[in-house]
């Protein structure tokens, strides 16, 4: 097949009305040309990095109006809105995969051509990062302040599934499915350049290990943990107030 005739036409002409509307041809210039490329894995490294960017931007525009309806106490358009930051987030972290097909030294040469860029200096990750204290507040104040609840209450003392109790559950969703990018992100560095390995900016990336670490609603986490000791910290034994056993689900 001669390439240069299906380069062109991979890019087409940009003047139909579809072409228009998506503006294909920006879209489909933003890589490198064809006959520019390091290598048969550069533009699937390119367009991998590209998409997961529009993702984010994505993410972080319906972020933006999550949080208008959580001040609104807007609950059906939160927990809609929710669903499909989440499936964004999924599919972010399955496509890392793709560049699972990418051999480690293939990886090599394109990194000569990285300069000194970097994932860190993504905007779309960057932006994302700034936004949960924001949710937080609103949630906050919106959510439990105003109506006299805590998370406690939500979770434990006054339990009864309520709207508080639910978006709290979306929040922690988001950070769960943030974290899980960040894991398997940290597995395909493992996998293309190595554990312990020294990064482009010349800092391991076991670095990368706190940002795993890293929890957007802390008390979200914290609650299940604190629940767990007061309940009771052996499974299937009930104390009394003084700590002795009694209604042990599993006493013969
Ligand atoms: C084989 C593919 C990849 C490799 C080897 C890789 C490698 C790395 C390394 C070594 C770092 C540490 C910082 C540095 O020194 O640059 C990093 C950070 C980062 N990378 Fe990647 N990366 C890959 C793919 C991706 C993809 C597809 C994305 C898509 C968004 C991405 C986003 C990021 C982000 C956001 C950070 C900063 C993470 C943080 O601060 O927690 N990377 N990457």
């Amino acid at each position: 097949m001669d390439r240069s005739h299906f380069y062109a036409l991979m890019e087409g002409d940009g003047k139909l009305d579809y072409e228009v509307y998506l503006n294909t041809s920006q879209i489909l210039k933003a890589q490198k040309p064809m006959t520019d490329l390091c290598n048969k894995d550069e533009l699937m490294f390119q367009i991998v990095h590209q998409i997961e960017e529009l993702w984010m931007k994505l993410i972080g525009y319906t972020l933006l109006d999550i949080d208008d309806y959580i001040q609104e106490t807007n609950t059906h358009r939160v927990i809609s809105l929710f669903q499909r930051v989440h499936q964004t987030l999924t599919l972010m972290t399955s496509q890392l995969r793709l560049l699972e097909s990418m051999s480690p030294k293939e990886y090599q040469e394109i990194r000569l051509q990285l300069g000194n860029g970097s994932g860190q200096e993504s905007p779309g990750f960057r932006t994302l990062l700034k936004m949960p204290p924001f949710l937080w507040e609103s949630y906050q104040k919106h959510y439990l302040d105003q109506k006299g609840l805590t998370v406690e209450k939500i979770y434990n003392s006054q339990y009864s599934h309520c709207e508080a109790y639910v978006v709290a559950e979306a929040l922690t969703e988001f950070d769960e499915q943030f974290q899980a990018f960040r894991i398997h992100h940290l597995k395909l560095i493992y996998r293309t350049i190595g554990i312990g390995a020294k990064s482009l900016k010349g800092r391991s990336v076991e670095l990368l290990q706190k940002g795993i670490q890293q929890r957007f609603f802390p008390e979200l986490w914290d609650i299940r943990g604190a629940m767990t000791d007061a309940w009771g910290g052996e499974y299937g034994v009930k104390r009394d107030a003084l700590g002795n056993k009694n209604n042990a689900a599993h006493d013969n």
